[in-house]
């Protein structure tokens, strides 16, 4: 009986190379008609006001401040133009006390402004502000939000573990500027980007090639360049560069082409968002683990796979963490001992027997093998949405890198490898070669003082 939910949880994960092609086109055709209209698709297709990525030129002290990945985290960074480039950076790393993702939009602002007046309280040798000017800072806020300018937008709806009614519809740099204020720290937001925007302006710095970034953490997104005059719901000046950053908001993407299970639709329906965010929940690192969960709850209720009760721990949603998942499925250990400890530890079961945790290892196999080649047939639509699935466009030659970064591309080997080679299946060998993910590890917060930096209030003083 175990062996048969198991067998059938293999047949509808399945993605063979010609399903991940029907998702990657059903994703090209809803990019479409994100760029057409407002509220054209699920894919909000938002425009950044990026319409400029790093040159190498930018100068001077810029804080960044990101939220929205499992931890929020503050920087500053000293930039020394072409030939100084990034002279100095520090961070600081606080994880977000969880009452405060549900609570008030108030306690929220105060709690990161607190912390960024803290960090800023420290700054030292090796960052010089010019005299008589404003701190600035690029702030990464990694939700959908419909910007309004470079340095003002609404939160359209928040995702991931986030709910909190009452920062919905408004604007989130008004949001922090007054809590700010409350804390007596004077500093202007002179950028208001999402972390897969912050990414590709972080990743562009140091690649010339880099056109589009993909987030792989608690949430999954993607940002990517597009000419202007392709985003017919665009009504603005044509920018000079002619082109125009879209944050895609690709996990709210869907389609009938979706291997969807029991389990997955379960989880959506008593998610703190049900019905959407539909495709992140597919390939994103804050439900892996919950899907897991789910699957050997069935198999322990209906099939005693722990023995005669049900280990009342496993009914406890997300105590099954990704990060265990990925600890689990590398285990080469002979015995598999660390799934054995994981399964005591986490979930209460012991004495496991080597076929059962065996069998965990498969569920694990057959989760984040969907999820990363679901990722690939994304990343492959954005590719061909660019016409960058060929390795010659307009009789030259290109080649193509995109930046990846979360902490499911960064730790969960398997998935990325599986990424990888999904990737290669669908482009081919040879285009494989000139189209390159490459690891930008917090280049979103780098990106977010940098293109603070390209929007300073002090910019034409410094011309
Ligand atoms: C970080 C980026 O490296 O990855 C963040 O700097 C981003 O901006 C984050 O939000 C996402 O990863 P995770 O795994 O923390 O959700
Ligand atoms: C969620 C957010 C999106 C973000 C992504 C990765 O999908 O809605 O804005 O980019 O997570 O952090």
């Amino acid at each position: 009986k175990a062996e048969a939910v198991v067998r059938e949880l293999e047949e509808r994960c399945s993605t063979p190379a010609g399903k991940l092609r029907q998702v990657a086109d059903a994703m090209t055709v809803e990019m479409h008609a994100g760029l057409a209209s407002e509220g054209g698709s699920k894919l909000k297709m938002l425009i950044s006001y990026v319409d400029n990525l790093p040159t190498g030129d930018e100068n001077g002290l810029f804080y960044a401040l990101d939220l929205g990945g499992t931890n929020f985290r503050v920087m500053r960074v000293q930039l020394g133009g072409k030939e100084g480039r990034v002279a100095k950076q520090e961070f600081a790393e606080v994880s977000i006390p969880p009452h405060l993702m549900t609570g008030t939009s108030h306690e929220l602002f105060d709690f990161i402004a607190a912390e960024l007046a803290k960090f800023v309280a420290t700054e030292g040798e090796g960052f010089h502000l010019s005299h008589g000017r404003q701190r600035e800072l690029g702030f990464t806020f990694s939700f959908p939000v419909r910007q309004t300018s470079i340095s003002s937008g609404t939160l359209i709806k928040w995702t991931k573990g986030f709910s909190i009614d009452d920062t919905v519809g408004e604007d989130v740099v008004a949001e922090l500027t007054k809590a700010m204020e409350r804390q007596g720290l004077d500093m202007r937001v002179s950028a208001l980007v999402n972390d897969t925007i912050g990414t590709l302006a972080g990743g562009r710095y140091t690649d010339k090639d880099v056109v589009v970034a993909v987030i792989l953490g608690t949430g999954s997104n993607a940002a990517y360049v597009e000419r202007a005059h392709a985003i017919p719901k665009w009504h603005g000046l044509l920018p000079k560069s002619g082109e125009m950053v879209i944050n895609m908001e690709w996990g709210n993407f869907r389609s009938s082409h979706l291997p969807l299970t029991e389990y997955d639709q379960a989880m959506d329906t008593e998610s703190l968002n049900p019905g959407e965010q539909i495709f992140e929940k597919l390939v994103s690192g804050m439900y892996l683990g919950d899907i897991v969960r789910r699957v050997l709850l069935r198999m322990a209720e209906e099939a005693a796979f722990f023995g005669d009760t049900v280990p009342p721990k496993l009914r406890i949603p997300f105590v099954f963490r990704t990060p265990d998942m990925s600890a689990m499925h590398h285990d080469h250990s002979p015995d598999l001992k660390i799934v054995g400890n994981k399964l005591k530890n986490i979930l209460g079961i012991t004495n496991t027997s080597l076929k059962t945790r065996k069998t965990i290892i498969e569920i694990c196999d057959i989760v984040a093998a969907r999820g990363a080649r679901l990722a690939a047939a994304g990343i492959y639509g954005v590719l061909k949405k660019m016409g960058r699935d060929t390795i010659i466009r307009d009789g030259e030659k290109q080649k193509t890198v995109v930046a990846v970064d979360g902490g499911l591309y960064e730790h969960y080997t398997f998935y990325r490898e599986c990424l990888h080679s999904t990737m290669i299946e669908l482009l081919g060998e040879g285009v494989s070669d000139t189209v390159i993910l490459e690891h930008s590890n917090d280049g979103s917060g780098t990106g977010a003082a940098l293109l603070a930096a390209s929007h300073s209030q002090y910019l034409d003083v410094d011309e």
